[in-house]
């Protein structure tokens, strides 16, 4: 395990901010697992778990412990039936690489999750979801090294206590576990309608009406090149802010004044309100706030053009969260990880 000091974080984060961490090391097996949190407890540093970087915000102040790089790779089927096949695959893993060689196989379940920047091991940890499909949808497991405990274990589905955007990897359990592998369930199966309108509404323009793993893959890349900047040309980390998940009552007051709102019943009663709608009525939309630039495309996405440091994120996520709240009463809340 080869052991560097003083790396600056902004080359390791999407979003290209924040300090220098104190150490960084790449994690490739189950024994360098073990071998860091045996050095990190020896010399009581703290430990964060990065994936590549792009659902994560550095702070300005860096990170005064061990930054760990999770390359751990493989790609294995381990059962197959007439409907499914069932793949694990390491967290260091690309996840569009993994999505491109699923498609390949024939088998749906990700498709419409195709580019979606980052690892496989960072799938469950805020349960990626794009156009109509979930991560939560096709992991059967994870495995995973519990740093309380300083045993390998293996979670279900069920144990993850998945919901939108969440678990708890980022929730009750965060900071302890270091995923390792990801088993996911695909099915052999077309991909079956209905389809997330966008969605839909591109294959249609498309005269498309056979719906096969690829089409969709490719469907889904095209739709997302147009409303999502790529992280390697402008900094960003896709959606900065969550949907907005609100009670009836503070749906039905917005709707009074905006009747034509989007929004989606969720299962247990509550409404869902895009967030993008929410800050473009403000007329935040297309704006540049201390070097953010708020998407003009979808203003759910924050794009660093020119903010030097963190706290000019922070300033700038500050105006919008408080014009969203002094114009609707919702509190807006934001998607990636802090690496804290
Ligand atoms: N909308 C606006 N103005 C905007 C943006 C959105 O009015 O500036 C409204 C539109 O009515 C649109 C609706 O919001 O119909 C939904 O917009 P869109 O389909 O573009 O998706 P989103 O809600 O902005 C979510 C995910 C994306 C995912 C897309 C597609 C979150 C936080 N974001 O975005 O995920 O790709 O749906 O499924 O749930 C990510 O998590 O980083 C991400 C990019």
């Amino acid at each position: 395990m080869n052991i560097h000091t003083n790396i600056a974080l902004k080359s390791f984060t999407t979003m290209r901010l924040g300090g220098m961490a104190d150490v960084m090391v790449e994690l490739k097996s189950l024994e360098d697992i073990t071998s860091l949190y045996t050095q990190a407890a020896e010399r009581q540093l703290p430990v964060y778990i990065l994936g590549s970087g792009s659902n994560v915000i550095a702070r300005d102040e860096g990170y005064r412990g061990i930054v760990a790089l999770n390359r751990i790779m493989g790609f294995e089927i381990v059962q197959e039936d007439e409907m499914s096949v069932t793949i694990r695959v390491g967290a260091g893993e690309n996840w569009d690489e993994f999505c491109a060689k699923t498609v390949e196989m024939g088998l749906s379940g990700i498709a419409a999750m195709s580019a979606i920047p980052g690892t496989c091991g960072a799938s469950p940890v805020q349960n990626i979801g794009a156009y109509g499909q979930e991560a939560a949808d096709v992991i059967v497991s994870v495995e995973a090294y519990d740093t309380t405990s300083g045993q390998f274990v293996e979670l279900s589905a069920e144990d993850c206590k998945f919901s939108y955007r969440h678990s708890i990897f980022r929730g009750e359990a965060a900071g302890k576990y270091c995923i390792t592998a990801v088993t996911f369930r695909l099915y052999r199966g077309m991909p079956q309608p209905p389809f997330y309108d966008a969605l839909q509404n591109y294959l249609d323009s498309q005269n498309i009406t056979l719906y096969t793993p690829q089409v969709i893959r490719d469907a889904v890349t095209a739709i997302r090149a147009k409303k999502l900047p790529d992280p390697a040309i402008q900094p960003n980390t896709g959606s900065f802010f969550k949907n907005s998940v609100v009670e009836k009552w503070l749906y039905d007051e917005v709707a009074t004044k905006f009747p034509d709102v989007p929004h989606y019943d969720m299962p247990d009663g509550q409404i869902k309100i895009p967030t993008g709608w929410l800050i473009e009525q403000t007329g935040l939309k297309g704006q540049l706030l201390h070097g953010m630039r708020i998407n003009p495309a979808n203003a759910l996405v924050l794009i660093n053009e020119s903010a030097g440091s963190y706290s000019d994120l922070a300033a700038a996520r500050e105006e919008i969260i408080t014009q969203v709240r002094d114009m609707f009463r919702i509190t807006i809340e934001q998607e990636p990880l802090e690496l804290v």
